[in-house]
């Protein structure tokens, strides 16, 4: 059972991850406003008030996750999961990669792709420089830097805003109570370097897990995180989720995490049908992306800088999307969302 103490250490380690993020971010803004002025986005001035109510967020998150691992849903160890070493090590790197964004950035360059690309296997929308991020998903350099990057962004809380999938996820599983733990399929959409996977191994100790991305590269690093669990062989699948490569009603629970803000609407909606397709009747979908303009208003300046510092072209579409009525239009039922700090977390079952 994990104590008083494993829960200040907890939260100190978050209060750390929270300013080393923002400290990163203050210095190297400052510089790129210094070396490539013309780089620099125009944000909106951030409220107090509005700092105030990002700061209450980001505790009450915390609190949430230390409240599921004490019931039990996951282990208290993966709190404090996390590859350090790994990451002090690439860490330096980030700094290395930054000028490069700036100047695609100065340049309104996003279409910065590496040369081998076959653009052919890809969907449009994809071949992309999110977040400015060199080379797009689309190689080992990018998948390397990503999880660090991630952190940084959102200044320690990623992995905390994955593990708002689980409660859900376990609510729905508890229709398959009466099957073995080993027979239960979970499948993660877009599964990235496999944090979410991480997660979910840590509270599905022996469901089969499969992961699908359409980045080779990010799946190579999933492959890499996720060996590292013992007895672990990661499941892992390139593909289109707009087009998934498995048969119909061939998973109890689906997940996707941080996907739809970078769909096209017309994806976003092609994705929901396909997971509505390979989940079995009574099958649960559990979403997890930004918060939206209809459920959390007062971050809106927060939503606008993120568009504006990031390239995030399907994201102010996104914010403004009724991803409910995507959900019943796919078929589904039993919808519910519940918004966590920035994350927005959607559940709904395919009817028997
Ligand atoms: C923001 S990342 C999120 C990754 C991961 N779920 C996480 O929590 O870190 C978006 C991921 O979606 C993948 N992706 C984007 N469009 C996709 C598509 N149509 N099919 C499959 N994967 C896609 C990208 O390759 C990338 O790994």
């Amino acid at each position: 059972m994990p104590d008083q103490l494993t829960k200040l250490a907890y939260q100190t380690i978050q209060q750390g991850k929270g300013l080393f993020g923002l400290a990163h971010k203050e210095v190297s803004t400052r510089l790129m406003g210094l070396l490539v002025p013309d780089a620099a986005p125009r944000t909106v001035p951030v409220e107090p008030e509005m700092l105030e109510r990002l700061r209450s967020g980001m505790a009450a998150l915390t609190e949430l996750d230390w409240q599921e691992a004490e019931r039990g849903l996951y282990p208290a160890s993966l709190l404090f999961d996390a590859p350090w070493l790994d990451w002090a090590a690439r860490y330096p790197l980030v700094w290395l990669d930054m000028p490069s964004t700036w100047m695609r950035r100065q340049d309104r360059n996003v279409r910065d792709l590496p040369r081998d690309v076959e653009p052919q296997a890809y969907p449009d929308y994809y071949l992309q420089n999110f977040h400015h991020q060199t080379d797009g998903y689309l190689s080992d350099h990018s998948a390397a830097l990503y999880d660090l990057q991630v952190e940084i962004l959102f200044n320690g809380t990623a992995d905390p805003m994955r593990r708002r999938v689980l409660a859900p996820l376990l609510r729905g599983l508890g229709s398959f109570a009466g099957r073995p733990a080993s027979a239960i399929r979970v499948l993660d959409v877009a599964t990235g370097t496999g944090r979410t996977l991480r997660q979910i191994r840590g509270a599905l100790p022996k469901a089969q897990l499969v992961g699908l991305d359409l980045s080779s590269a990010y799946l190579r690093q999933a492959n890499r995180w996720l060996s590292q669990l013992p007895g672990e062989l990661p499941q892992l699948v390139q593909g289109n989720a707009e087009a998934m490569p498995f048969i119909d009603g061939g998973f109890e629970a689906i997940t996707c995490v941080f996907l739809f803000h970078e769909l096209p609407s017309e994806a976003r909606q092609n994705v929901l049908d396909q997971c509505f397709r390979l989940l079995v009747p009574g099958g649960t979908l559990v979403l997890a992306d930004s918060v939206q303009l209809a459920d959390s208003p007062q971050f809106e300046v927060a939503m606008e800088n993120f568009r504006r510092v990031f390239h995030e072209p399907y994201y102010p579409d996104y914010i403004r999307d009724d991803i409910d009525q995507r959900l019943v239009s796919a078929g589904f039922e039993a919808v519910t969302a519940s918004s966590h700090f920035m994350t927005r977390v959607w559940s709904a079952r395919k009817p028997r």
